[in-house]
């Protein structure tokens, strides 16, 4: 009994810490959640939100969103076509400026350029969003030492390079945010995805730090953990083979996910899973002792 009583306590108290809590930024509202929206004309003197890998799935639903509150949008991802494709819909959409950048972020380079692009032209960073992240079916053991290192590049050093060079803009336009994509994946092991997990705990983990790291510089970090979000058939494939009607039930749809991670990055909120079967799954994983969960994990993916 006292056992239960424990372990009920762990659960609650893990839930209130975990997602009830706001950060210090929410009590002053360091952010608008809408911009003045009375203007209709793209206006480039309006703040501006960058998304690295912002043409498609969350990105692009991240991009929508602050494209509704009127934010002016920075949107950068490998292809042309699909960045061309974005912009035209956002822009006619919603009456805002979007500029679009070719960039593959895993290269060193990359963030460095895009600081540069941005200081050059004294953009209005109030958002900063780091999204483009790597996974897929083939996770260590079957990876190749190419594919690793662009794993860990792309989910990892990307996230932090651009979040350090674009840092003095983001200062000089506080109160300002920085929103890190990370994923359920990264709240614990999981021997199926064991990359794939050790790099996106790293996202969550740089994410708390850096919050606070930050927070006199007045740039809030929040860092959006989800589920499965169906971005792509085979997103749905995978989850519906792995966790049957469960995982269904657990998605959220890639809109819903840009919509609440962007009302809660400006609120201050530090942790957003978005959906509520998630959330309770990822207060029980962080709740239970790692090597229950790792196993769990493991027969989940025999
Ligand atoms: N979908 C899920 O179930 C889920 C769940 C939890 C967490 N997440 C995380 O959420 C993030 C987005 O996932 P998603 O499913 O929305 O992915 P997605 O649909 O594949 O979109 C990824 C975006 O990033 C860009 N991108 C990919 N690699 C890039 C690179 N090397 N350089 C520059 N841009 C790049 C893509 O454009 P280009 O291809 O043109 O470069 C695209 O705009 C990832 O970090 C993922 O780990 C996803």
């Amino acid at each position: 009994m006292k056992k239960i009583l424990i372990l009920i306590f762990i659960f609650f108290s893990g839930l209130m810490s975990g997602y009830s809590q706001s950060c210090d930024f929410t009590e002053t509202s360091f952010l608008p959640d809408e911009i003045d929206t009375s203007v209709v004309s793209p206006d480039s003197s309006r703040p501006y939100a960058l998304i690295a890998g912002g043409s498609k799935g969350i990105g692009y639903a991240l991009a929508e969103a602050l494209a509704k509150r009127k934010y002016n949008l920075i949107l950068i991802a490998r292809h042309l076509d699909s960045l061309l494709a974005a912009k035209q819909k956002l822009e006619s959409a919603y009456a805002i400026h979007v500029e679009i950048l070719v960039h593959d972020l895993s290269k060193e380079e990359s963030a460095t350029e895009i600081a540069k692009w941005c200081m050059d032209r004294n953009i209005k960073l109030k958002v900063l969003c780091n999204v483009a992240g790597h996974g897929g079916p083939r996770d260590y053991l079957l990876t190749s030492l190419d594919t690793l290192r662009y794993m860990v590049r792309l989910n990892v050093e990307s996230m932090m390079a651009l979040s350090l060079t674009l840092l003095p803009l983001l200062e000089k336009n506080a109160p300002s945010c920085i929103l890190n994509v990370a994923s359920m994946a990264g709240f614990a092991p999981i021997p199926i995805k064991n990359l794939y997990s050790a790099t996106k705990s790293a996202v969550v983990f740089f994410s708390y730090s850096l919050r606070y790291q930050l927070k006199k510089k007045h740039i809030s970090v929040s860092c959006l953990c989800p589920g499965p979000v169906f971005t792509k058939p085979e997103i749905r494939r995978e989850t519906e083979k792995r966790f049957g009607w469960f995982g269904k039930k657990m998605a959220v749809s890639p809109k819903r996910v840009g919509e609440i991670a962007v009302k809660k990055t400006l609120k201050g909120r530090l942790i957003i899973v978005p959906g509520t079967l998630a959330k309770v799954i990822a207060v029980l994983i962080r709740t239970l002792p790692r090597r229950t969960v790792t196993s769990l994990y493991a027969k989940a993916g025999d």
